[in-house]
């Protein structure tokens, strides 16, 4: 491409703060995530610390995970805590995914050391399907109590003397579906009965709301209409995911597809913004003078599976690596309405941060986005405007362009630039004030599936990029299938 895209930022009208949270992880107990990915137990042969890998913890510690949500997903209307405690494990086998064996050896004090030792925050789903309000208040109390409570004690013998803390409650998970198929009525009674009952010692739990999906906003709406919800959601989950082909029945595979699967995925990725505006009108209609934020807290990459991988493991490419930009450049264009976001799933399964095979890793390029976008963690969002080029195949056209623009926290500015185009690369413009350049990396791929392996696991990651100056303006190419970060002082 030949014309010069230019890219206006206003500096001085910041939006929001872009919660550190919209960087959220999300953990279930699925495929070989939680074992083998995360856990390997302490007499394992992979280096560990106290059962969890040291690779991996390594490489998510470099991240700054802001908030892990555990333990699902539909898993969490399975999850009997007690199970997952002491030193005698139940196990159980997996009936949401495939039936596989649940040792319950990674339990509560597994998960919360976890997220202490990365200095992540909590977010516990609640058993709302199968479980009862009281085991749940139980499991509150085993917790966060620093009392002398025979839970509170029962977790001291178990080895935690000081109480953790849960930051982020949901009593439910898609109660339109696997979580109960509940008429949104029901749910809302039950929410609130539970709302009630579950108690975290000397504090209101942030409470989530479990909410719609894209295809029933109204969902959430209903929810928010109890006349009582005010008081007990803090925030009402939405979840999205992008399929390349928009068809639950043939998703389409993660490498080895043509350039229309490319251009829908892209297509279908954008999605989400007017999904979240949907949904934001939808509950500022029906819930009045002070609405819950949003959570999306399932969203990301779903293609269809190889046979013989484990439930839910999928490839991830430069492809995902643009699909997750475009996201959290959509989160940042929201910050002021948008609370937290859980992408679905941290390792080895769906759009994940890291794929294992045995006493291997290698990072996906979704990994090194996350890196990459970290200055935008707590940054001031700022109004960005562009008229990006189209890209087009056949009837089908997408912007080919996305950029994204903060101060973080610790000042200067933080510029993101997505190229979409399957093909062409394209030259933009960008004022960016008179700060020094301090860094410029792009993440590309050589092909639209572009992907890492544990043979070569620096196919995709990031280099720098070149960027000229001229006064305040800032100029360089992006090329094909690229995700670039700019950073100045
Ligand atoms: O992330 C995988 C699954 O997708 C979750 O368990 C469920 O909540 C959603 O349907």
């Amino acid at each position: 491409a030949s014309a010069q895209t230019a890219i206006h930022i206003d500096r001085n009208a910041p939006t929001g703060t872009i919660q550190p949270e919209i960087y959220g992880q999300f953990v279930e107990h699925l495929g070989s995530q939680i074992y083998d990915g995360i856990w390997v137990g302490p007499d394992s042969d992979i280096p560990n610390t106290d059962g969890i890998r040291n690779d991996v913890f390594a490489a998510l510690d470099a991240l700054d995970i802001p908030v892990i949500r555990w333990p699902g997903g539909c898993f969490a209307d399975e999850y009997h805590w007690r199970d997952g405690i002491g030193p005698e494990r139940t196990p159980r086998v997996n009936m949401s995914w495939g039936e596989t064996p649940e040792p319950n050896s990674f339990g509560t004090h597994e998960f919360f050391d976890l997220a202490e030792r990365l200095g992540a925050k909590t977010y516990l789903n609640v058993n709302l399907g199968s479980g009862s309000v009281r085991e749940a208040a139980e499991w509150l109390e085993y917790i966060s109590s620093a009392s002398n409570s025979a839970l509170a004690q029962e977790r001291r013998a178990n080895g935690r003397d000081k109480p953790w803390h849960v930051d982020y409650l949901s009593i439910g998970n898609e109660t339109w579906g696997c979580g109960g198929n509940m008429r949104p009525e029901y749910y809302a009674d039950l929410y609130l009965q539970w709302a009630t009952l579950i108690k975290i010692p000397g504090e209101q739990p942030y409470r989530i709301l479990s909410g719609s999906n894209d295809t029933n906003p109204e969902y959430s709406a209903q929810l928010l209409r109890h006349p009582q919800m005010g008081w007990a959601a803090d925030a009402v989950s939405l979840h999205y995911y992008t399929l390349p082909t928009g068809d639950w029945s043939t998703k389409g595979p993660a490498t080895g597809f043509g350039e229309a699967q490319w251009i829908s995925t892209i297509a279908n990725a954008l999605k989400i913004e007017p999904i979240i505006e949907r949904q934001l009108a939808a509950n500022d209609a029906a819930a009045g003078d002070d609405p819950p934020a949003l959570a999306v807290d399932e969203w990301g990459m779903w293609v269809d599976g190889e046979p013989g991988d484990p439930a839910l493991y999928q490839q991830n490419g430069i492809r995902d690596a643009i699909v997750a930009a475009l996201h959290l450049n959509v989160f940042h264009a929201h910050a002021d309405r948008i609370a937290m976001t859980n992408i679905a799933q941290m390792v080895n399964v769906l759009q994940a941060m890291i794929l294992t095979d045995g006493p291997r890793m290698v990072l996906t390029p979704t990994y090194h986005v996350y890196a990459m976008y970290r200055p935008f963690q707590g940054a001031a969002a700022l109004p960005v405007s562009l008229e990006s080029p189209e890209y087009r195949l056949g009837n089908s056209s997408v912007p080919a362009l996305s950029a994204s623009a903060a101060i973080p926290a610790d000042g200067g500015l933080v510029v993101a630039l997505i190229n979409a185009d399957a093909h062409a690369d394209h030259a933009v413009t960008l004022d960016v004030g008179s700060g020094r350049l301090v860094s410029a990396r792009v993440l590309a791929g050589d092909a639209m599936d572009a992907h890492n392996s544990f043979e070569a696991p620096d196919a995709v990651s990031p280099r720098p990029i070149d960027v000229a100056r001229k006064g305040s303006e800032a100029s360089l190419r992006l090329p094909p299938r690229s995700v670039t970060v700019l950073r100045f002082e």
